[in-house]
């Protein structure tokens, strides 16, 4: 009902009163014919990806997951979640297929926006700390590490991974905000090795894995039809199952059986509606010219996309009279949960955007400005829902054609992660409108998107338990 309200009070405004906006909206339009571009061009690259290295805008890495959990895992394991402004450190004590999870505690940390510019050591040094801290926490007869045993960590490290082993990969590029010196190419499980040991902190990684791998193996614990893991957050990813023998560049003896893929879809970068305002944000990102999709659709850029809009129109079109907010200026002053607060707003005078507007930028907003401000949340958020629909609809149907799964009627289920598709409901919904007019009613009916909130942190624990040496 409030998303009925919102849309009609933005329709009831016509925005030829601006042109600014009017062009804006045309230049972020995904109609349904240009979205199925998209996910052709995202399949195409998909596809590339799989053949050689490097061969398209889709790293497609292969993550040595070749065995998901399967429920019978036992025994005491660790996760650290690492990719973004928190990490997370959890310990999951696992029962076997008829207890599953036993116990399991967790603590959050927040990483400081100098952790995530500056050393290396700076950073693991900080996490192996608190990694400590809180093994030494840990309340006796909870949590049960067999005699003998080291203790097992699985590492979800949330950025692109050229992984060597389950065990061991080198980063190969910061997304996200962060530019940590000297780490491009290092081990990264090295890197976590280094800072434990010299936290006296006796910890084995027994499993490398994406955010992405985390989610889709956390969720299929629970449910065997989970065959993509989603993130939408932060940044954003996708990781899938699939058919060895359809993996030109995997060059192993066994073809046969499945694997996961960590698509790294961030980095798609064709035929993308980028506008101005897109690309200069991208121009003074710390990482210029890639992970443009990302930049396009992921909760840390979308606020700032609406911000340089706003700017722009203040300065040339007296968005707010003459007045242009001096916190507008600032680089990430607007962020994503504004946006979708200002478009949950169904009072009549859009009350809540008025006084968003006011807390954070400043600013007295008449109503013909807080309608404005609305539809350019609403044009950044369709256009980003919808790109991300596009983006698993490229894997559902490479999915399909390798296994007709769908088609044959079986369920397949999407495990989806992130604040971003958590907490805004005009996201979700531009989604999945998106997904059903690229995929059909017939095959989207097979198709269940599930929430599997913090799943990832469970899943690295199970890879480590697949892949303990005990
Ligand atoms: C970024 C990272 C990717 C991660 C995603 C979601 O795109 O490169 O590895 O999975 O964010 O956190």
């Amino acid at each position: 009902r409030s998303n009925y309200i919102v849309m009609s009070a933005v329709r009831s405004n016509s925005a030829s009163t601006c042109p600014i906006l009017t062009k804006f909206q045309k230049d972020c339009d995904t109609p349904t014919p240009y979205l199925r571009n998209v996910a052709n061009a995202i399949a195409d690259d998909m596809r590339d990806g799989l053949a050689v290295e490097g061969g398209g805008d889709l790293e497609m890495i292969l993550t040595f997951v070749d065995a998901l959990p399967s429920g019978n895992e036992e025994g005491l394991f660790y996760a650290l979640d690492l990719g973004g402004t928190n990490f997370r450190v959890r310990s999951v004590q696992l029962g076997g297929k008829k207890e599953r999870v036993l116990a399991t505690e967790s603590e959050q940390i927040s990483i400081s926006q100098k952790l995530m510019i500056g050393t290396s050591e700076e950073l693991f040094g900080f996490i192996a700390s608190k990694l400590a801290s809180f093994v030494a926490k840990e309340k006796p007869g909870r949590f049960l590490l067999e005699e003998g045993r080291k203790r097992e960590l699985g590492f979800t490290f949330s950025f692109p991974v050229k992984q060597t082993s389950i065990d061991s990969g080198t980063l190969s590029k910061w997304t996200k905000g962060f530019k940590v010196s000297g780490m491009e190419g290092k081990n990264v499980v090295a890197c976590l090795n280094e800072a434990m040991e010299a936290h006296g902190l006796d910890m084995r990684v027994s499993a490398l894995v994406n955010d992405g791998v985390g989610t889709l193996a956390g969720a299929r614990y629970w449910d065997e039809d989970v065959m993509v893991g989603v993130i939408l957050g932060t940044g954003t990813n996708a990781c899938y199952v699939e058919q060895k023998h359809a993996i030109p560049k995997l060059r192993s003896k066994s073809s046969s059986g499945t694997t996961i893929i960590n698509t790294e879809w961030g980095g798609f970068s064709k035929i993308l509606p980028q506008t101005i305002f897109d690309l200069e944000m991208d121009e003074t990102s710390l990482n210029p010219g890639e992970h443009l999709y990302e930049k396009m659709i992921s909760g840390m850029y979308l606020g700032e996309i609406v911000r340089r809009v706003l700017l722009h129109m203040c300065e040339t079109s007296d968005l707010f009279g003459h007045f242009v907010p001096a916190k507008l200026s600032t680089p990430l002053a607007l962020r994503t949960e504004h946006l979708c607060k200002m478009q949950e707003d169904n009072t009549d005078d859009l009350r809540d955007v008025g006084s968003i507007l006011y807390d954070f930028l400043d600013v007295e907003a008449n109503m013909n400005a807080r309608r404005r401000v609305v539809e350019v949340c609403d044009t950044v958020v369709k256009r980003g829902g919808r790109l991300a629909g596009a983006g698993i609809v490229a894997i559902l149907e490479k999915i399909e054609k390798d296994t007709k799964r769908m088609g044959s009627g079986k369920r397949t289920v999407v495990a989806m992660d992130g604040a971003l598709y958590e907490k805004y409901p005009q996201y979700r919904q531009y989604m999945q409108d998106a997904l059903v007019e690229l995929l059909g009613h017939k095959l989207a009916s097979h198709v269940a998107i599930k929430h599997t909130k913090d799943v990832s942190g469970l899943g690295a624990a199970l890879l480590a338990a697949t892949n303990s040496i005990y």
